[in-house]
């Protein structure tokens, strides 16, 4: 039995990491999909690689050009007939950089680029889409952060961004109610392809480089389930959940941490259980 027979789902940076697993899972549980982002290449190959490509449509464009977020909704219903589900997801990182290891302009720079992918094109998105998910009844889901709650996922900036996301959430939780549910999944670290910003000449580092590079004897993440999976099909439960109308129909103004459980961590040693 699949979850989300016939729904019509555009996906913000769908062609990588996160992104590209919702898009694989919501295919195999029956939906069709638009997956958007800035790297056409990316996009085709995202899209070859998908369960079934015939219920794919790619889409190139900015998340920071409302008129690109326009295109993309309209051609979504077009080629699927409406839009039942969008996934705010596209987003860039900070590496952690810290406030005292930045100058003032790069400070500058670095806030406005970060906030106007991270913040702004979850915005500009929900503006592009609330007129056809209002008509099908639908949500949207928003990738958010063990840094929308929590201190160090990232520098100054990502965190402020991430807690931004989790208030714009919420507030439209709140505005597009009672037609459209609005939410979030909270991911924890994923091997992924999540980028940095050109302002710091980090357009080219990629998180994933972190994972390679960790050595076998390397110590586990400080986390409660500190074995769990950092594979990003591994963080696609939540989205499917809440995309469904049926599974989670008063769910709204929610987010779903699935972080290995950083929010109980304990004092001593990051788990209690270790001993079992
Ligand atoms: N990787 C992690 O550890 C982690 C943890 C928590 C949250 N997240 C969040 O997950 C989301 C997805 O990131 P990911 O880790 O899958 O990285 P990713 O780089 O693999 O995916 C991000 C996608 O967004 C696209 N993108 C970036 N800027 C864009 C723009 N301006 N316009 C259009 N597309 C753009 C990229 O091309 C890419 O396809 C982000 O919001 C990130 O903050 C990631």
């Amino acid at each position: 039995m699949s979850w989300l027979p016939g729904y019509s789902v555009l996906i913000t940076g769908g062609g990588s990491g996160i992104g590209r697993a919702v898009a694989d899972r919501f295919v195999t549980e029956g939906a069709s999909v638009a997956i958007f982002g800035n790297d056409a290449a990316q996009l085709a190959e995202a899209a070859a690689g998908s369960p079934d490509p015939s219920r794919v449509l790619t889409v190139e464009g900015d998340v920071r050009s409302s008129a690109d977020l326009h295109r993309a909704v309209a051609a979504t219903v077009t080629r699927f007939g409406r839009l039942d589900t969008l996934v705010a997801n596209a987003g860039i990182w900070d590496f952690q950089r810290q406030l005292t290891r930045l100058d003032a302009a790069a400070l500058e720079a670095t806030f406005d680029e970060l906030f106007s992918v991270n913040v702004k094109g979850y915005l500009l998105a929900a503006e592009a889409a609330w007129r056809e998910l209002v008509k099908t009844r639908g949500s949207i889901i928003m990738t958010l952060s063990n840094a929308s709650f929590h201190v160090n996922g990232g520098g100054p900036v990502y965190t402020a961004s991430k807690h931004a996301a989790l208030g714009l959430m919420r507030e439209l939780a709140y505005e597009l109610a009672p037609k459209v549910r609005v939410n979030g999944v909270a991911c924890g670290g994923m091997n992924t392809d999540l980028r940095g910003p050109a302002s710091l000449d980090m357009g080219e580092r990629s998180i994933g480089a972190s994972f390679a590079k960790k050595r076998p004897d390397a110590p586990p993440p400080v986390i409660p389930l500190h074995d769990s999976s950092t594979d990003p099909r591994d963080f696609t439960g939540s989205y499917v959940l809440l995309a469904s109308r049926e599974q989670s129909g008063p769910i709204t103004g929610q987010a779903i941490s699935v972080d290995g459980g950083i929010g109980v961590r304990g004092f001593g040693s990051p788990a209690g259980g270790d001993h079992l």
